[in-house]
């Protein structure tokens, strides 16, 4: 069995920290989004996988690379037309997936646990295809599976005003060779892109589709707050033994929970460091506290603040005394404190499509 994931896609939700750096690299728990997807593949037993980027894109398969790394072979393939839709990417990869079932894996979701028993459901139910659901609050913002009262799947809608059910169409499904006959059919949706519940409405009418509810959590993190929800819920799953202290702890400096420290990163004396948090290679933090929920990439300096459920990106520099939470802060970014200028005052300097809560 062959995988698509998708990793192209406009990002518009995420900018604009998905301005300067593609979506699918940003960093959870220090690691790109991207990994999680082709890890969870892998532990599953499906290592040729296919990564549908946007036309141009260099910059993800220089940082995932050919897949070695991961005991994976990833080939790279562009999205011809643009972003049509992730039903259109699909189309695209045909040459790669025609012949066989293929797992299709959006490459902005995370979820807990491992996919091995959807797969072999999928594979002994002899279904032509399955759509994975998870229960949601929201599932306007999703795909949405209706059922009728017998509990027969009947339609997918894709981001319906009022669902017809508390779930959601999450980003990992498994189809056969009948995509591509389906595909033939589609139109592009008012909104101009080929939609994947069009296909699972093809599915439901003319072959056989079968359901799967992801019992443990699900996100798909599009947004800035499913972004820290997503680093929250990967810190929370990391296992003790992946927490390694391999930085200074100066005499006075504290830890408390599940904190993974990287090589090179010195913590001050008058540091409270509580997990679960992740700080990557040759940081300095001073004075500060680093509350759960954080993740800090490589190179970040940070002196003074607070910080909690929140992720600096690399080589960051934080200089204040403030509180700072449910924040994302890009790459050199840097918060300086405003104390001792004048006329006194917050000083921005913001990118477009920036949000700041003062
Ligand atoms: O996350 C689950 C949801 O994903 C499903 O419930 C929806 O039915 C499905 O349409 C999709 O909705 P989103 O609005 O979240 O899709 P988004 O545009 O964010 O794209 C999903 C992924 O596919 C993302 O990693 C970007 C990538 N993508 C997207 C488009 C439109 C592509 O690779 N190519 C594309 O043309």
């Amino acid at each position: 069995m062959r995988a698509l994931i998708a990793a192209g896609g406009r990002a518009t939700r995420l900018r604009p920290i998905s301005h300067t750096l593609n979506k699918h690299l940003l960093p959870l728990a220090n690691k790109p989004m991207l990994e999680y997807a082709i890890i969870k593949l892998v532990e599953a037993g499906i290592t040729e996988i296919i990564i549908n980027v946007n036309l141009g894109d260099v910059e993800i398969s220089s940082r995932i690379g050919d897949g070695s790394r991961y005991g994976a072979q990833i080939t790279y393939l562009e999205q011809q037309g643009g972003a049509l839709g992730i039903a259109h990417a699909v189309n695209n990869a045909r040459a790669y997936l025609s012949g066989e079932p293929f797992v299709f894996y959006l490459g902005d979701n995370v979820m807990a646990g491992s996919i091995k028993t959807l797969r072999h459901t999928y594979e002994s139910e002899g279904y032509n295809a399955m759509i994975a659901l998870a229960r949601v609050k929201d599932p306007n913002r999703f795909g949405v599976p209706e059922f009728d009262i017998t509990g027969k799947l009947v339609r997918a809608h894709e981001k319906p005003e009022n669902p017809s059910s508390p779930f959601a169409i999450t980003g990992l499904y498994f189809f056969d060779d009948k995509f591509f006959e389906a595909f033939k059919t589609m139109k592009p949706s008012a909104r101009g892109e080929y939609e994947i519940t069009d296909i699972i409405t093809w599915f439901i009418q003319n072959a056989r589709i079968g359901t799967q509810e992801i019992t443990g959590w699900w996100k798909d993190t599009g947004t800035p707050d499913a972004l820290l929800e997503g680093n929250a819920l990967l810190l929370d799953e990391m296992h003790v033994s992946e927490m390694k202290n391999e930085g200074e702890l100066k005499p006075g400096a504290s830890i408390q929970g599940k904190v993974c420290i990287g090589r090179g990163t010195v913590i001050g004396p008058e540091v409270l460091v509580r997990g679960p948090v992740i700080i990557g290679e040759n940081c300095k933090i001073d004075h500060a506290y680093i509350g759960p929920y954080t993740s800090i990439g490589d190179g970040v300096l940070i002196q003074g603040p607070e910080i909690e459920h929140s992720i600096i990106m690399e080589n960051a520099k934080i200089f204040c005394s403030e509180r700072i939470t449910d924040s994302i802060i890009g790459a050199k970014a840097a918060v300086n404190s405003s104390k001792n200028t004048m006329p006194r005052g917050h000083r921005l300097v913001l990118g477009d499509n920036s949000l700041v809560e003062l």
